[in-house]
């Protein structure tokens, strides 16, 4: 059956969630799932802006049925071509033939690069400044390249005052009933979620979604629209969010605190990270995140680097080289261009040593403006007692710059 929902009198929620995919974009965990979102335009004109993944095409193509009752679909807006939104293209043109498809140059080659029907008399290219005038709603196109795929545009609905965001200001997470963000308790649900989708997704192209976020401040917003989770309305929400967006996509911590992020085979330098935790929790520390690059995927810690002021990496030698979860997580860090923190670093090595000159590496040629706080130590193989006063001030140096 159809499952849609007002957002104005003539503007319809018609997405659909995915609650059995394991991983988003095969590589991110969904544990709350995730909703692909679309929208539909029930004006003099007919349109709808973005589809969704393919695998959930039969409850997409019923909402729409549902809502045109018999009527012709006049326009199907493409604001992104990744296959999450653009999966159902085919049937919607399948099932409406004359559907004009609004997109740019680069949306059309994507298009032919994925798929093999040939709907070159679909397309519509808007020319600059151009307006989709679809009766009481009215569409202006803002380009958003980058955010996140170069074809981007965001739609801005200037009667309702709507921004359709495409992927900005998404979060992982699938909508259960509640659309809205103010009908639910986003900080304790979606928050750590929409963090994650931000800075594994998005999280490279700051300086994108900081142009993005210009653009955005010269129109007035009243509700945004993006392409996962929910539809933001109120003022205080729409606030939070580009407070957020502020914040991520120029790599500002919303707090101090610190992420230490352990490799550990026989347990010996999760043992050094655990003395350090606790000697900075006596210290007075409170934010202390804790994670085993080899228990938890790495964009959760992704995430909490990303949130937090400070981070310490701890990582045995293996193969005389970095330990591979943290090299994988390191590495996967600098892609996402995340600069601008401080970092202390313990290696642990029994014969030859070769984490600890990795990590300090990698730290220094692949990341902008990383310190590295503290003397960087290298532990053979155990902790003993008598290095206690080496922790120790590891510790009292990463606190001091944490109360700083
Ligand atoms: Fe949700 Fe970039 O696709």
């Amino acid at each position: 059956m159809h499952c849609v929902r007002n957002i104005t009198d003539k503007i319809f929620w018609i997405g659909v969630n995915d609650r059995r995919l394991e991983l988003f974009e095969n590589m991110f965990p969904l544990p709350k799932g995730v909703s692909y979102n679309s929208y539909l335009i029930l004006d003099e004109k007919t349109a709808v802006v973005d589809t969704v993944d393919a695998t959930q095409r039969k409850q997409f193509v019923d909402n729409i049925k549902y809502l045109l009752n018999g009527r012709q679909l006049d326009y199907l807006i493409i604001n992104h071509m990744e296959p999450d939104h653009c999966g159902s293209i085919e049937s919607v043109v399948e099932l409406y033939p004359n559907v004009k498809l609004i997109g740019n140059r680069t949306t059309f080659t994507f298009f032919e690069q994925f798929y093999t029907s040939d709907n070159k008399a679909n397309y519509q290219i808007l020319g600059k400044d151009e307006v989709l005038d679809l009766g009481e709603n009215k569409l202006h196109f803002v380009p958003a390249p980058m955010v996140h795929w170069p074809e981007v545009t965001v739609a801005y609905e200037s009667t309702n005052k709507i921004l359709f965001s495409a992927d900005a200001f998404g979060t992982f997470g699938s909508i259960n009933g509640n659309l809205f963000m103010d009908e639910i308790d986003f900080d304790h649900e979606l928050l750590d979620e929409a963090r994650r989708y931000y800075t594994n997704i998005v999280g490279k192209f700051g300086p994108q979604v900081q142009s993005l976020l210009k653009k955005a401040s010269e129109l007035e917003i009243k509700t945004i629209c993006p392409l996962h989770g929910p539809v933001i309305r109120t003022s205080d929400d729409i606030a939070k969010m580009i407070h957020l967006y502020n914040k991520w996509s120029t790599y500002t911590p919303e707090e101090k605190g610190i992420v230490i992020a352990f490799g550990s085979m026989y347990g010996n330098t999760e043992n050094i990270a655990d003395c350090i935790a606790h000697k900075l929790a006596i210290n007075g520390v409170k934010n202390i995140k804790m994670y085993d690059v080899s228990k938890t995927h790495a964009s959760y810690i992704i995430a909490d680097m990303f949130k937090y002021s400070h981070m310490l990496i701890a990582a045995p030698t293996y193969n005389l080289g970095l330990y591979h979860g943290m090299e994988c997580l390191l590495r996967e860090l600098a892609a996402l261009n995340f600069k601008d923190r401080k970092v202390a670093i313990v290696g642990n090595h029994t014969w030859a040593s070769g984490a600890l000159k990795t990590m300090k590496n990698i730290i220094e040629n692949n990341f902008k403006n990383m310190e590295i706080i503290g003397e960087t130590l290298d532990i053979k193989s155990s902790l003993k007692a008598n290095q206690e006063a080496v922790i120790d001030e590891l510790a009292q140096v990463i606190s001091k710059s944490i109360k700083a």
